[in-house]
């Protein structure tokens, strides 16, 4: 046997675990729960302020995108109501508190196309 067939043999289970390690521990991440506010009536808020630009409850594009089934990470959707983005869409950091804000990315992965949505519990 080469050293080069040697070094694969020996290497490889290695390197196959150092590329699966951050998928790993990416998953853990993406279903981390957060702490969010129970008390929130995220569905009145939505209807008020977000309903305008997100359809049917974020279930249809308007002027802003489709909310469910949104490829974006929970901290992206979490980021976005936070920080807005700049000549699109307001920020809400000051509005609502991060426990809010989680309490309304939950009710966004809540949505389903032909069920009337619900506040998170
Ligand atoms: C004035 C219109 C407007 C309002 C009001 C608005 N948004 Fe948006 N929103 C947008 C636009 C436009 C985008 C796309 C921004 C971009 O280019 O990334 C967006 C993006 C998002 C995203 C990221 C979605 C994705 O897949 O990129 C989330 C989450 C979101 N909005 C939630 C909300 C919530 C929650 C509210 C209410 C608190 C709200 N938005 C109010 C216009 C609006």
């Amino acid at each position: 046997m080469s050293v080069i067939n040697y070094l694969l043999k020996a290497l490889l289970p290695m390197l196959v675990l150092l590329a699966l390690l951050p998928a790993a521990s990416l998953t853990a991440m993406a279903q981390e729960e957060h702490a969010y506010a129970k008390d929130f009536d995220v569905k009145a808020n939505f209807r008020n302020i977000c309903a305008f630009c997100h359809q049917n409850y974020g279930r249809q594009e308007g002027k802003g995108p489709q909310l469910m089934n949104s490829a974006k990470t929970d901290e992206e959707l979490f980021n976005r109501i936070k920080n807005g983005k700049p000549g699109r869409m307001a920020s809400f950091g000051v509005a609502f508190s991060d426990d809010k804000i989680w309490a309304i990315v939950k009710f966004i992965r809540s949505l389903k196309p032909d069920v009337d949505p619900e506040n998170p519990s």
